[in-house]
């Protein structure tokens, strides 16, 4: 074992001592974040800093109370649209693609994946299960109408990361409103279901790609490895699972249990394509440690993609 998995390994275990999380409290954070904050980013991304970062990081989760948000952006991470896209074009004209969003929020999620695809495959039928826990949130999705001043809800600027040009080729203009355009729009069922629920296939069925993006991470660890473990179930044999937002330890260990296969394509680009929970490390328990190739499972670890019992693959 390598000494930085050796800190990581004996930090888990740090991380269930009571009188740890008792007296690590506010004002040993609060002064290290301020050192850290004040520190030139050539010393804080410095690889001897790692293993302190790591120790805040998880002395922040053992802090924090989870809660779950809203928040989502649309193109949130270019690199995992991208690989998207790939599967997509493997397919043979005209087949049936069907694709599962777990957790699609506002439905900022489900549209950019069903532009990315449509606009370069649209022979392709695309059928498509977006769920949420949240009804009023589904509602949103559903009309596919957003504010351009405050988007409703969610509290985070959700065009920010979309080109001109990639706005006016997803939305009609209505005044201060987009509304998403038909073409996209078709082919969705939206339903109000728990990620958790052991009965979800019965409901929504199996799929070439199911997508279980940042919402994980803000259940508790027991929660969040029950959950997915359950998501498992919603994969067609031989299809893809995208899991982003979530603690890396669980993953990892689910990954490994269930024998998943990791897809090492776009793996660190991904890993590193959504900024803000990049930069939100080690401050705030969803925040995603940076990439290093220094762990010796890193192609486990840092890979958000997986394709699940390839072996049973009927190609068709
Ligand atoms: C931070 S948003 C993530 C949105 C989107 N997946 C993304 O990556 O941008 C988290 C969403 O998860 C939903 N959620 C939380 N727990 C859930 C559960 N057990 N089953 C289904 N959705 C859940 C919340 O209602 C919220 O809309």
């Amino acid at each position: 074992m390598r000494l930085s998995e050796s800190i990581r390994s004996n930090l888990g275990k740090l991380s269930n001592v009571k009188v740890l999380r008792k007296y690590a409290g506010k004002p040993f954070l609060a002064s290290n974040e301020w050192l850290w904050n004040h520190l030139p980013s050539s010393i804080t991304t410095a690889r001897l800093m790692r293993p302190y970062g790591d120790f805040l990081h998880m002395l922040v989760k053992v802090r924090s109370e989870r809660g779950q948000y809203y928040g989502t952006y649309f193109f949130r991470n270019r690199p995992e649209l991208e690989l998207i896209r790939a599967l997509a074009n493997r397919r043979p004209n005209g087949a049936t693609l069907r694709i599962a969003v777990l957790a699609c929020s506002n439905g900022a999620e489900v549209y950019s994946i069903l532009w990315t695809i449509r606009s370069v495959r649209p022979d392709l039928k695309v059928v498509v299960h977006a769920m949420d826990i949240s009804k009023d949130i589904l509602e949103i999705a559903k009309e596919g109408r957003y504010s351009l001043k405050s988007p409703e809800l969610v509290d985070s600027p959700i065009f920010e990361r979309l080109t001109d040009d990639e706005m006016r080729a997803m939305f009609d203009r209505e005044g201060d409103q987009v509304r998403i355009k038909a073409w996209i729009k078709e082919g969705i069922s939206w339903q109000v279901a728990d990620a958790r629920d052991p009965e979800i296939t019965n409901y929504l069925g199996c799929h070439d790609i199911v997508v279980a993006n940042k919402f994980l991470f803000h259940m508790t660890p027991p929660d969040a490895e029950k959950c997915l473990r359950n998501i498992e179930h919603l994969v067609n044999p031989g299809g893809y699972l995208f899991v982003s937002g979530v603690d890396l330890d669980i993953r990892t260990k689910v990954v490994l249990d269930l024998g998943w296969n990791p897809i090492q394509d776009l793996l660190e680009e991904m890993h590193n394509g959504d900024s803000l929970v990049r930069r939100d490390w080690p401050w705030k328990y969803w925040g995603l440690e940076p990439f290093t190739k220094k762990m010796s499972d890193w192609n486990v670890r840092y890979a958000s993609v997986f394709q699940l019992n390839p072996e049973n693959y009927q190609s068709n």
